[in-house]
C-alpha cells in the first residue's frame, strides 16, 4: 500500500476512462444512455427472456404499486435452464462448483442442471409442493441450493432462502410469516473446515413453525443428524427413483406478476420485512443489468463471491447469470481456508474473467497483503465489481491494482434487496470511473437527491436518495403488510421511493453514496437493524434496557455497539458480556453480535423518555457531543462516555 499515495491521487481527482480495447467490444456502447427508457425495457423484455405468452403492456404505475410486462406468461426456471439446453447449449458449464474441502469440486453443465432441477422438482411434488406452496430453503453454498430454488420456480412455488448464518428464531420467524409448508435444508455445511449444524438449527426452528409439514434434507457432510419420522425426508432417498427428463415435470406457466420469492431484510423495526419479488420484471431486470454491467460474453467466466442467501446471490449468482446462460463459479467456503490465497487459486484455475464482491472482503484481502494474490496468475480478469456498501477509494484502488493488474475497470454497483437489480453503476465500456463513486443511474432509472422539503439539492450537497419512477425488478410490496410498505418507502416524499441512503451528486452528475440515514446498520455489507439487536438484548432476563448503534470500522464498514442497563443495578462483567453476545447470536445470528457492549446504569433520554441514539452514536464514534440540553439528565452521557472509553 505504501507505493500508492491516496491523498495525492484523490486531490488530483484522478479518473479512469474505459480502456479502449474494452470500449470497442462492450455490450453497452455509444448511445446507450440516449435510448428511450420504455423502448429499451420493451426490447430487453423481448430479447432477454422467453415468454409462453408475449406481454401486452410494458408497465402499469399506480403509485406506489407497479406492474411490469402485463399479460406476459413465463417460467423463471425455463428461462434459466431448459431453454439453454433446447438451444443446443446443454454442454456449456453453468457452474464450476468449488467445495470448501480442497479438491471437492464439480462442473455442472446446463444439461446436468436441467436433470438435477427436474429431479428436485419431482421430489418436491411428491411432498405435495404445487403452484403457490411456500417453501423455505436453509442451506450453504452447495449446488443443491440453486437447484432447489429453480425447482421451486419450475413448480411455481415461491421460495424464501434464509442465509445459513441465521439463527433458529430468525428461520422460524420467516417461515411463519410466509406461511411455509416445506423446508429444504442440509445435514451440515462446511465453514473453515468445521461442520455447521444446519439441520440441528432447522429442528429448533421447526419446533416453532407448526405450519411446516415436511423437511427435505440434502446430505452434504455426512454428519449425524436426527430425522423425525413422517416429517423429515432425505433427498437422496426420496429422489432415488424419480425421473429426470424434463417432460416428466414441465415448467408451470406463471403470470409476469406471480410471486417468485420473498427475501427478508432488516428494516427500522424489530421485525424483518418480506420483500416481494415477482417473476417477469425481476427476471428482465436482473438479466439485463447483468449483461450490460458485467459485459457478459459467451466465453465469460463469472464469479460473484456473495452468498446465495442474500439478494446479491439471488440476482447475480442464480437468476441473472443463469438467465443469460453464463458460466459461473460457485464457491462453498471462506476466503482464508485453507489459506488466504484460496480465492486467487480459484480465479487462476477457472480463468475467471469477472469478479464481483463486497468492499469488506476487499479490505480483508488488503489487510492480509497483496502477496497472496501475487502467488497466482490473475491475468484472466478483465472486470471487477463491488457491492453492498460504499467502497472507500483506498480499497477501490487496491482492488484495481493488485487484483485487476492495474488494467481492469471496477464497477461500484449500488442497489438494495428492495430494488432487486442494480440501479446505479458504471458501464465498463462507457463510463469514466472515479474511485468511490457508483457514477450514474442506468437508463430509465430516475434517481435524485433531495433535501428535507423535497427539493433537489445542488451539486456537491448531501441529501436523501430517492427514485422517481418505477423499474422492472422493483419490490412489489412487503409480504402481508401494505401499510408498512407505504409507510417505509412512500410516505416521506409521496409518489417517490425513499431509499434510506444519503447521497450526493457531483458537478459531472456522478452519484456518491453516503450510507444509511435510518436505524439500519451495514456490517460487512449485511443489513442489520438497531432495533432488532435491541430487542434481542432486552429478551435476555438480566437486561433492563438496551440501545444499539453502529460505529465506523476499518474492515467491516460498521460495527455494532450496544449500551446496556442491567436489572437490579447489576454492574456487568466479562462473563455477562460474553453471554449477551451469545444471546444475540442465538436470537438473530452471529452476524448481529455486538462488537462492543457498554454497561451503563442509565441510558440518555429526552425529557419525553426517548433514547437519544444520536448521542450514543457520537460516543461510539468518539465525536464531540453537541447539544445535550434536551436530555433529562446530561450527566448520564459523561458517565457513559467514561465507561465506553474505559471499555475500549
Ligand atoms: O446502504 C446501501 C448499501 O446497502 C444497502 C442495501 O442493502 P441490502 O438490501 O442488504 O442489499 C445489499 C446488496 C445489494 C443500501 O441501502 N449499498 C449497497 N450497495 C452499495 C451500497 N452503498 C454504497 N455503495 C454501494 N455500491
Amino acid at each position: 500500500m505504501t507505493d500508492i499515495n491516496i491523498d495525492a491521487l484523490l486531490s488530483e481527482g484522478r479518473t479512469y476512462p474505459p480502456p479502449p480495447e474494452f470500449a470497442a467490444g462492450a455490450n453497452a456502447g455509444p448511445g446507450f444512455y440516449d435510448r428511450d427508457p420504455d423502448e429499451f425495457w420493451t426490447e430487453q423484455g423481448r430479447e432477454r427472456v422467453s415468454w409462453f405468452t408475449p406481454f401486452e403492456t410494458l408497465r402499469e404505475w399506480n403509485p406506489p404499486y407497479a406492474k411490469w410486462y402485463l399479460g406476459g406468461t413465463l417460467n423463471a426456471c425455463y428461462n434459466c435452464v431448459d431453454r439453454h439446453v433446447e438451444a443446443g447449449n446443454g454442454d456449456r458449464i453453468a457452474f464450476h462448483w468449488e467445495g470448501e474441502p480442497v479438491g471437492d469440486r464439480r462442473d455442472i453443465s446446463y444439461a446436468d442442471l436441467q436433470r438435477e432441477v427436474v429431479r428436485f422438482a419431482s421430489t418436491l411434488k411428491q411432498l405435495g409442493v404445487r403452484k403457490g406452496t411456500a417453501v423455505a430453503i436453509y442451506m450453504g453454498m452447495v449446488p443443491e441450493l440453486p437447484v432447489a430454488m429453480l425447482a421451486c420456480a419450475r413448480l411455481g412455488a415461491p421460495h424464501t432462502v434464509v442465509f445459513g448464518g441465521f439463527s433458529a428464531d430468525s428461520l422460524s420467524g420467516r417461515m411463519n410469516d410466509m406461511g411455509c409448508e416445506v423446508l429444504i435444508t442440509q445435514d451440515e455445511s462446511w465453514r473453515r473446515g468445521r461442520p455447521v449444524p444446519l439441520k440441528q438449527t432447522a429442528d429448533q426452528a421447526l419446533a416453532a413453525a407448526p405450519g411446516v409439514r415436511s423437511c427435505l434434507v440434502v446430505r452434504r457432510t455426512g454428519g449425524e443428524v436426527s430425522m423425525v419420522d413422517g416429517r423429515d425426508v432425505w433427498y437422496h432417498e426420496a429422489s432415488a427413483d424419480v425421473p429426470d427428463d424434463p417432460a416428466s415435470c414441465p415448467c408451470e406457466v406463471m403470470d409476469a406478476e406471480d410471486l417468485l420469492f420473498l427475501m427478508y431484510t432488516s428494516g427500522t423495526t424489530a421485525r424483518p420485512k418480506g420483500i416481494v419479488h415477482t417473476t417477469g420484471g425481476y427476471l428482465v431486470g436482473v438479466s439485463t443489468t447483468h449483461h450490460y454491467i458485467f459485459d457478459i460474453k459467451p466465453d465469460t467466466v463469472y464469479w460473484c463471491a456473495a452468498d446465495i442467501g442474500w439478494i446479491t446471490g439471488h440476482s447475480y449468482i442464480v437468476y441473472g447469470p443463469l438467465c443469460n446462460g453464463t458460466t459461473s463459479v460457485l464457491y462453498e467456503g471462506t476466503p482464508d481456508f485453507p489459506d488466504r490465497d484460496r480465492w486467487w487459486d480459484i480465479v487462476a484455475r477457472y480463468g475467471v474473467t469477472v469478479l464481483y464482491t463486497a468492499p469488506t472482503a476487499i479490505r480483508t484481502h488488503m489487510k492480509w497483503g497483496p502477496e497472496y494474490a501475487q502467488r497466482h496468475d490473475l491475468s484472466s480478469l478483465r472486470l471487477l465489481g463491488s457491492v453492498g456498501e460504499p467502497i472507500n477509494p483506498e480499497a477501490w484502488i487496491w482492488y484495481r491494482k493488485y487484483i485487476g493488474g492495474d488494467r481492469t475497470p471496477v464497477v461500484d454497483t449500488w442497489w438494495q434487496t428492495e430494488t432487486g437489480m442494480v440501479l446505479i453503476s458504471p458501464l465498463p465500456g462507457l463510463t469514466t470511473l472515479k474511485p468511490g463513486s457508483a457514477t450514474r443511474p442506468l437508463p430509465g432509472i430516475d434517481a435524485a437527491v433531495l433535501d428535507e422539503r423535497g427539493n433537489e439539492v445542488p451539486p456537491g450537497a448531501g441529501g436523501y436518495l430517492v427514485l422517481r419512477t418505477p423499474w422492472p425488478a422493483m419490490l412489489r410490496g412487503i409480504f402481508g403488510d401494505p401499510e408498512r410498505y407505504e409507510q417505509t418507502y412512500w410516505s416521506k416524499y409521496p409518489g417517490r421511493y425513499f431509499v434510506g441512503d444519503g447521497a450526493r451528486v457531483d458537478e459531472d452528475g456522478d452519484f456518491w453514496l453516503l450510507g444509511r440515514i435510518d436505524d439500519v446498520m451495514n456490517v460487512s455489507g449485511h443489513r442489520i437493524s438497531t432495533i432488532e439487536v435491541e430487542s434481542a438484548l432486552v429478551d435476555h432476563p438480566s437486561v433492563a434496557e438496551a440501545a444499539v448503534c453502529g460505529r465506523s470500522d476499518a474492515q467491516t464498514g460498521q460495527a455494532i455497539v450496544a449500551y446496556v442497563t442491567l436489572k437490579g443495578g447489576e454492574e456487568g462483567s466479562p462473563t455477562r458480556l460474553a453471554e449477551l453476545r451469545e444471546h444475540v447470536a442465538g436470537k438473530i445470528g452471529k452476524l448481529a453480535m455486538p462488537a462492543n457492549i457498554v454497561f451503563t446504569p442509565e441510558l440518555p433520554k429526552t425529557r419525553s423518555g426517548k433514547i437519544m441514539r444520536r448521542l450514543l452514536r457520537d460516543v461510539a464514534e468518539n465525536r464531540s457531543l453537541g447539544d445535550t440540553t434536551t436530555l433529562a439528565d446530561p450527566a448520564v452521557v459523561e458517565e457513559i462516555r467514561s465507561r465506553a472509553t474505559a471499555e475500549a
